[in-house]
């Protein structure tokens, strides 16, 4: 599951290239008997079963012994760890390395989350068959804040969440679409009122679909002005127009 997506697109290139690394490692090469266990039933009984320590335990050391003992963080995908968010995006983009432990079942064994993991990571309140598509998410959230991973090294900065704020809404050609045309001012050519617009656009947005942002958004005095101006409902959403 991991080699497909990885192998693919943007992060396919990127460690074509050289920029980034992707392993995945498979806990059943760290088993040691015939049926290669990496699970079994829970301690005090109950329904599924739980991942074993010895197989995660042996990868993690394998990995870190690679590194001359440097320990990278270690991340276990669980519903029940701290929510995914850009800022943790961006905090695991300055490591050099992290393991990402892929939870199954119905857990792992709590020595592994106590010794082994530093953080318990979770990508929404919803629970997932296994960490893997978690684990691809945190990755591929991570990797595209990584120099030389996107085509266009800037955009990282500009687009949502990075700013505090929602990003401000694009068009392409054409500008008339099925009689839907785009905002008069982005074909204006005037670059510092179309910057203007963009900010303008980027808070009403934000107000509109996720007030919550604002708390934390730096803004400056002009932006609090026109927030003050929408939350009194002075400002129409700007829309494409249609004749
Ligand atoms: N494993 C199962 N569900 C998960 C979730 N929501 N986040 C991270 N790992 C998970």
């Amino acid at each position: 599951m991991i080699e497909a997506y990885v192998g693919e697109s943007i992060l396919g290139r990127a460690i074509k290239k050289g920029v980034i690394e992707v392993e995945a490692v498979n806990i059943r090469d760290f088993t040691d008997d015939r049926h290669l266990t990496t699970d079994d039933a829970p301690f005090g009984g109950g329904p599924g079963m739980v991942m074993k320590c010895e197989p995660v335990f042996k990868a993690v050391e394998a990995l870190n012994a690679r590194r001359n003992g440097a320990k990278p963080r270690v991340l276990l995908m669980t519903p029940q760890g701290r929510r995914f968010d850009q800022k943790m995006a961006e905090e695991l983009a300055r490591e050099n390395c992290v393991i990402i432990i892929c939870g199954r079942y119905e857990g792992v064994d709590e020595r592994i989350c106590e010794q082994l993991v530093t953080d318990e990571v979770s990508i929404g309140d919803y629970v997932l068959t296994g960490g893997e598509l978690a684990a691809l998410v945190i990755t591929d959230a991570v990797a595209r804040l990584l120099a030389g991973v996107l085509g266009d090294e800037s955009s990282p900065e500009s687009e949502s969440f990075s700013s505090g704020l929602l990003e401000y809404p694009q068009y392409t050609r054409p500008a008339d679409f099925l009689g839907s045309r785009v905002p008069e001012i982005l074909l204006s050519g005037n670059h510092a009122e179309i910057d203007k617009w963009r900010r303008k656009q980027a808070i009403i947005r934000t107000f509109k679909k996720r007030p919550d942002l604002l708390q934390n958004a730096p803004l400056d005095e002009k932006d609090k002005r026109y927030l003050r101006e929408l939350q009194a409902n002075e400002v129409d959403e700007p829309k494409s127009t249609t004749d």
